[in-house]
């Protein structure tokens, strides 16, 4: 039996990939941008192994045996093995792992239904773990096309640090890639903190929400013809040059304008609560007590919000989530719907 294991971690959005121009292939409308969370936090935990002796492929996750037989799933898997045919037709005495089937064994770090992008983690990582069984060659750039088609997002976990997922424009998605705009080393104090709002389930999943705002909402067209192409290029710079107030002003603003194209899709799509408002306000009341930007919401297809800000100002920040919410204590310490609510 050969085996190979690795980690991904869930990148958070701060410019939004949402609404596809190819649903097959998860093509994006608009190039995003993400943060990578650091091995530490929430990430997931993938083993690939094959053996010419397994019967069947089987993916067991979180110590339970799920199907892997979404057309989602075929495709990476089909896609990996053919460039893994690729090595095999070119060198006789590697074993054809080509032909074997596989055996992937996968555990995130956090509870998978709290809707903290676990998917992202879970196919960068699951097909990061089987490339690297197969000794795959290609770059992580070329890598990264085969996790798109698992999940759009999860392209962007095979980096670390700040990743853009460039939209690319060939119908086949050749150029729709990730690519490193800055390794974490680059602006290492940088921090997230996630306030868990809610772990129920997602109330719209995203690959179906995208697609009713792609055929209804009028704000979607402006957002991605005039509104996502600017603000690209304006983040990339913010990372580059570590400017704090101009990054979190394009992160909060994008944001706003994803769920505003929610809303206005029909029907409209909700994922914030009044919660997740409450936390809204209290970031730009943070930010008008101390004169300075030093933090900055985001909200995925969901209510949680994460709050990234600069680890020199984390005692500013969390001395208002203290007296509003209690202790942190990392991630984990979940401000409870109750606390939250708590904050008029
Ligand atoms: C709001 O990557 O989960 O988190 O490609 O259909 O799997 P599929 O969608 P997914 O969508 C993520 C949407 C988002 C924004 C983002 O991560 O950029």
């Amino acid at each position: 039996m050969y085996i190979a294991s690795t980690t991904a971690p869930v990148n958070i959005a701060t410019l939004k990939y949402w609404g596809k121009r190819d649903k097959t292939l998860n093509l994006p409308t608009n190039s995003s941008i993400s943060v990578t969370l650091s091995q530490e936090d929430l990430r997931t935990l993938t083993s690939a192994a094959t053996s010419e002796t397994f019967s069947e492929d089987q993916l067991w996750l979180n110590g339970k045996l799920e199907s892997l037989a979404s057309e989602r799933t075929q495709m990476c898997l089909a896609d990996l093995r053919q460039l893994r045919a690729e090595l095999e037709s070119q060198d006789d005495s590697l074993p054809k792992f080509s032909q074997w089937k596989l055996h992937i064994v996968s555990e995130n770090n956090f509870p998978t239904a709290a809707g903290l992008a676990s998917s992202a983690a879970g196919f960068s990582a699951l097909v990061v773990a089987i490339a690297k069984l197969y000794k795959l060659p290609q770059s992580m750039s070329e890598i990264s096309k085969i996790a798109r088609k698992g999940s759009g997002s999860a392209c962007r976990s095979l980096f670390g640090g700040y990743v853009a997922w460039e939209m690319g424009v060939e119908e086949d998605g050749s150029d729709s890639k990730a690519v490193e705009v800055a390794p974490l080393e680059h602006w290492d104090n940088m921090k997230a903190v996630i306030l868990v709002v809610s772990a129920d389930k997602k109330d719209t999943p995203s690959t179906s929400g995208m697609q009713t705002t792609v055929h209804t909402s009028d704000l979607f067209q402006w957002r991605i013809k005039e509104v996502v192409p600017t603000r690209f290029e304006e983040m990339k710079k913010s990372i580059v040059e570590k400017n704090f107030p101009v990054f979190a002003d394009l992160t909060m603003k994008d944001s706003n304008s994803f769920h505003a194209t929610c809303l206005d899709s029909f029907p409209p799509i909700f994922y914030l609560n009044d919660t997740s408002k409450k936390i809204i306000k209290l970031v730009h009341a943070i930010n008008e007590f101390y004169k300075e930007t030093i933090a900055a919401y985001t909200f995925d297809a969901g209510p949680n919000a994460v709050i990234y800000y600069e680890s020199q100002n984390e005692s500013k920040l969390f001395a208002f989530l203290y007296k509003l919410f209690g202790k942190v204590s990392g991630w984990e310490s979940k401000y409870t719907t109750e606390s939250l609510t708590a904050f008029t």
